[in-house]
């Protein structure tokens, strides 16, 4: 294994892919059924729902966008929060259990009838072209490569992506150390997402209140 890269068999129990009772996401409009799979918990999948929600109602401007989606769970939950753009290799990456693909995102959001625009590449190109296309989001979460070095691209452009007043969010910052280091590090003012909850991080593009 290369270093710095994630070895998902070391993952602690809680974190590895969950089966998702949708009875425990109360307040997402469509339930997301056991089938769908992820690295997400239940409090996350509402949590960016809401925020997502909650930005586009103070007016925030621009759609949403998901660098990381694997199966298609948090696509599931922010999927039904507004126009999503997801971008995913959707070969795993490094340090991601290998056999999946595309297909399986494909269904799951068959499945939950949603209809993300999906950019399949390195997110470092895919966010680049997102930036020289002036794309702007109110939302971005960052769930793709674990590793330092792409961690830091993926937070820059994904914040040069941000439209002012609106949120980056980073998986993983708890229990993942090139995760924590490359939010530390990168000035944006990342905090906790209730820690007894959530492993995330968020940062707000902007000094006013909202
Ligand atoms: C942790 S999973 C995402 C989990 C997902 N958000 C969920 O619902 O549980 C990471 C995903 O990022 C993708 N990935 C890893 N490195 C990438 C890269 N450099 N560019 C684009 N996608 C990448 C992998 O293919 C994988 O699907």
């Amino acid at each position: 294994m290369k270093p710095g890269s994630v070895d998902r068999s070391e993952l602690p129990r809680n974190v590895t892919p969950v089966s998702l009772p949708a009875t425990e996401v109360a307040g997402l409009p469509k339930r997301i059924p056991k089938s769908i799979v992820g690295w997400m918990y239940p409090f996350e999948l509402l949590y960016l729902y809401q925020i997502a929600k909650m930005l586009a109602e103070r007016g925030v401007e621009g759609d949403l966008l998901e660098v990381g989606s694997y199966k298609g769970l948090s696509a599931s939950a922010l999927g039904q929060a507004g126009k999503l753009t997801c971008v995913d290799t959707f070969d795993g990456g490094e340090g991601i259990v290998p056999g999946f693909g595309r297909a399986e995102f494909d269904q799951a959001m068959r499945t939950m009838d949603l209809h993300p625009r999906v950019l399949v590449g390195p997110s470092a190109d895919i966010l680049g072209n997102l930036v020289v296309w002036g794309e702007r989001f109110r939302l971005v979460f960052v769930d793709a490569s674990h590793e330092y070095a792409n961690v830091k691209i993926d937070l820059a452009l994904s914040w040069t992506l941000l439209s002012p007043g609106g949120f980056l969010v980073a998986d993983d910052y708890v229990g993942f150390p090139d995760v924590t280091a490359a939010c530390d590090e990168s000035g944006y003012g990342f905090v906790k997402v209730e820690p007894r909850l959530s492993k995330m991080a968020v940062a707000h593009k902007t000094e006013e209140p909202i």
